[in-house]
């Protein structure tokens, strides 16, 4: 046979095979990448000339001697070679006999958790490395934890490394019962514990003449058998619009994965969040019409009639639709090593498109090790949490634990588009749907009409010190002359009222601001020229404010006196506090200052009085 032949030969047969995704999580020196090395091996998937390529490698680099480092196949990225670990979401695909296997491979540091949780979203099987030697470990724990809420049911125990303790039963039972208490916790249908040595082989594709007293199946002889994830056919229709398709005027089609049911031309179709009713003409895949599509298959729709669709809409079918919501509880595993804080808002991606999510409530986070809910007021790395989160629309969506593609989103951070974290939705919140927006007569037009002049928001930031309020009080002074309705919300008069249960913390002070923002809103909206002087440190609370308003109303004025020269008038001798170490989190020495990029008004150190500050912001404003 020619290679071209072996190739068509190989993947004829291939193509008639089920396949089973599966991840492997673990610590670092757990032995994953060897495990992933050795069933990429043994079935056979490795071409003759990768292998001499390997075998090479191996000796120059291998951590393994004269024998082949397995490793090496995985750890494809030089990076990771060089620093020995692992460092994203690779997939390896192999196949034997019975299956076509797909592994996602997942860093085993703390903080790639992001990349477990990537890897496992479409898991059928997850492997959970032990090092025999150590036994069961915190991120045994968290691995369990997030493979169980991400509803993976089959669970393997790969107790590794068998072959640095003999082979001992005892230590290998106890690992097993250990992990028996643990998974008590978590709804899984199968936990299947394996003794096996990665690097030599015992128990991996063929069974280990060191493990007599072993009686289960070897691992790739399990995952050969277990049953993989039904695709969501049984389950009413939905399907997110990816792209809507209007090549000319004649054809408009919705292009998507349909992510559950089926679908045939004829069938009623809802498009949410509109709630408008068509029905199916045509379904399009490349250049065929098909009679009928179900569940993962990308296809194009056509309608029976002119709808308003736009991408992130999603259809599902019309008898048995999904619900929309603006406000909804969710399990959250926070991936970023940046604080996640209640009332910060973030971008939130599911199937039906990006919406602005504030993070409004945590319930609890999870104690990892003793599982007992904790309470809190920021996220952290690796935190297990469930929250509320409230949405700026409504957006279709379904129970995780029912549909998991409609049911899961990520939070991305809105300045540095970071994903910060994962997210399975539980429910609805009512509270959202029955509170209703009142109408009123008299409206910000009228009163701006009335007062002369519209309403505004100058957002005062900087270090504490730096001359915010005496730079507004200042202002205030010239425009009430002039006669315009004005007010000033400062940072420590506020602190004494409205926000007097907040401190200093990073959370406080996100919170903080939130408020505070609420306020300068409606004052504007009462047709005020509002004033706030707060440090407001941080760039995505500044956003966050400016969101609340319309285009033009928000006016951020950063008044940018250096740190020393702040620290030098110190009129409330709070920086000589803070440099003593009796004033902790004071913004500039131990709490950061986040400096605006592009404020309206830029206060530089060359207004030296703070009446040229004043004029210089009307005349910049045309006040
Ligand atoms: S903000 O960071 O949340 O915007 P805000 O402007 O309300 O702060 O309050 C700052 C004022 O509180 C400072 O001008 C100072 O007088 C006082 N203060 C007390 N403790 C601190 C602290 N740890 N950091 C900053 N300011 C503090």
């Amino acid at each position: 046979m020619t290679a071209q032949q072996e190739i068509e030969t190989y993947l004829e047969t291939q193509a008639g095979l089920e396949t089973l995704r599966f991840i492997t999580c673990g610590s670092v020196d757990d032995g994953k990448s060897t495990l992933i090395g050795r069933m990429l091996f043994e079935s056979q998937m490795i071409l003759d000339d990768q292998l001499s390529e390997l075998e090479r490698t191996s000796s120059k680099i291998g951590t393994q001697g004269e024998d082949i480092d397995f490793a090496l196949l995985v750890d494809g990225l030089s990076a990771e070679r060089e620093q020995g670990i692992t460092i994203d979401v690779a997939y390896r695909y192999f196949a034997t006999d019975q299956r076509k296997f797909i592994v996602a491979d997942t860093p085993g540091h703390a903080q790639y958790t992001r990349n477990m949780v990537t890897g496992a979203s479409t898991a059928d099987v997850a492997v959970i490395l032990i090092d025999a030697r150590k036994g069961l470990l915190e991120q045994t724990r968290r691995h369990s934890f997030i493979v169980s809420l991400l509803g993976i049911r089959h669970v393997v125990l790969a107790v590794n490394k068998m072959d640095l303790i003999g082979f001992d039963q005892a230590v290998f039972d106890q690992i097993v019962s250990d992990y028996e208490e643990l998974s008590r916790r978590f709804a899984f249908e199968t936990v299947t514990a394996i003794p096996l040595s990665a690097l030599k082989g015992d128990n991996v594709v063929s069974r280990s003449a060191e493990t007599a007293w072993y009686h289960g199946p070897t691992l790739l002889g399990f995952l050969g058998a277990v049953e993989t994830r039904k695709a969501l056919v049984g389950h009413a229709f939905r399907m997110p619009v990816q792209w809507v398709n209007r090549p000319d005027l004649d054809f408009r089609g919705y292009a998507g994965t349909i992510v559950a049911g089926t679908i045939a031309p004829g069938d009623e179709i809802r498009i949410l969040p509109s709630g408008e009713i068509a029905s199916v003409e045509k379904i399009i895949l490349g250049e065929a019409e098909l009679a009928t599509a179900e569940a993962d298959q990308s296809v194009t729709l056509t309608l029976d009639r002119e709808v308003d669709i736009s991408r992130g809409d999603v259809l599902v079918a019309a008898k048995d639709p999904c619900e929309t919501s603006d406000q909804f509880e969710a399990k959250l595993v926070w991936m970023a090593k940046d604080t996640g804080y209640i009332g910060r808002t973030y971008a939130l991606k599911t199937a039906a498109g990006t919406v602005n999510a504030t993070l409004s409530e945590i319930r609890h986070t999870y104690n990892i090790n003793t599982f007992e809910e904790a309470m809190g007021r920021a996220l952290e790395l690796n935190d297990i949490s469930v929250v509320k989160l409230a949405l700026d629309r409504d957006i279709a969506f379904e129970s995780f634990a029912d549909c998991p593609p409609m049911g899961s989103f990520v939070l991305i951070d809105r300045q540095t588009h970071q994903t910060v974290a994962a997210g399975m939705i539980d429910f609805a919140l009512r509270r959202a749907s029955n509170v209703h927006r009142q109408a009123v007569t008299v409206d910000k037009k009228a009163r701006a009409r009335l007062n002369g002049h519209a309403g505004r928001c100058l957002w005062f930031t900087g270090l504490s010190g730096s001359g915010k309020s005496t730079i507004a009080n200042a202002l205030e002074r010239k425009l009430h002359a002039k006669g315009y309705r004005t007010y000033i919300l400062d940072g420590d008069n506020v602190r004494l009222g409205l926000n007097r249960d907040l401190g200093f913390t990073d959370a406080d002070r996100v919170e903080n601001i939130r408020r505070v923002a609420e306020v300068a809103k409606l004052m504007v909206d009462a047709g005020l020229i509002v004033m706030t002087a707060f440090i407001s440190p941080f760039r995505a609370e500044r956003q966050a404010a400016r969101d609340l308003f319309e285009e033009g109303e928000f006016v951020e004025i950063f008044v940018d006196t250096p740190l020393e020269v702040a620290e030098a008038r110190d009129p409330k001798g709070l920086y000589r506090k803070a440099r003593r170490g009796e004033l902790p989190n004071f913004t500039g020495i131990d709490s950061p200052y986040e400096a605006p990029e592009m404020p309206e008004v830029w206060l530089g150190t060359e207004l030296d009085s703070t009446e040229k500050a004043a004029n210089f912001v009307m005349s910049d404003l045309l006040l």
